[in-house]
């Protein structure tokens, strides 16, 4: 096993495209509720957990209701999202996924999961590669949500790294936040405008360099204010 470093994954928007499935479900309560719900609206909900989704969304909509409600809401939600999870296979992982955990293996570079949702063990077992992680970091397993570095320093625990021999690939501002304050080097994967915190930034996991893991990380780059090489 390679001591070198360990890498952190999150999993919706970068191992699988459950984004789309959680702004559908979102988007139809929205509509419920009598309010416009956009992709723009969406990126603020990406990496948050399921509470505070549904607080950013009531938010946008101006919208107040009882608490009864909220737990209400949150179940027909899950339950909506969950309807597109069950039909989920291994063809929704996203284009390079599948090659970089060959790469870390053939490297010997350990990885976890670290994600902020509860359903994330469920999603990696529908798509066949949850046997591929060695430890799950997930929504129930974290009290503060991403951007708060916990979700992230339970991961390195797990990995038995320090945080800054750690490597985070994130599609979200906050879990780029997340990253960045558990002193973790990021990796932005998507927007580059949206996620321009990230040490490093590709649009999708297919643009990995081969050598990023063997020269970069293990040259030491995991400093921080380094110029971006990619
Ligand atoms: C994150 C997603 O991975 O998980 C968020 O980016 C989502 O959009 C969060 O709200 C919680 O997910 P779940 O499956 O527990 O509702
Ligand atoms: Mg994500």
């Amino acid at each position: 096993m390679n001591k070198t470093i360990g890498v952190i994954f999150d999993l919706d928007g970068v191992i699988v495209d459950t984004a789309k499935y959680h702004f559908l479900a979102w988007k139809d309560l929205a509509d419920e509720l009598g309010f416009e719900f956009t992709e723009t609206h969406n990126e603020s909900l990406k990496g948050v957990s399921r509470v505070q989704s549904l607080e950013i969304l009531l938010g946008i909509g101006n919208i107040e209701i009882s608490e009864e409600k909220k737990q209400e809401y949150l179940l027909s939600k899950n339950e909506q999202y969950l309807e597109y999870i069950y039909k989920m296979g291994p063809d929704e992982i996203l284009p390079g996924a599948s090659e970089l955990l060959d790469t870390l293996d053939e490297l010997g570079i350990n990885y976890v999961l670290g994600s902020a949702s509860k359903n994330a063990p469920l999603i990696l077992k529908q798509v066949n590669l949850f046997h591929r992680f060695s430890g799950i970091v997930d929504g129930n397993s974290v009290s503060k949500a991403k951007p708060d570095p916990e979700v992230f320093l339970i991961g390195a625990q797990k990995l038995n790294m320090q945080p800054k021999h750690c490597v985070v690939f994130e599609d979200a501002i906050a879990g780029v936040e997340a990253a960045n304050a558990a002193n973790m080097t990021s990796v932005g994967i998507g927007d580059k405008q949206t996620l321009n915190k990230a040490h490093f930034n590709f649009n999708d996991l297919t643009e990995i360099p081969e050598d990023f893991f063997s020269s970069v990380i293990s040259e030491k780059i995991l400093k921080k204010n380094e110029p971006k090489l990619y």
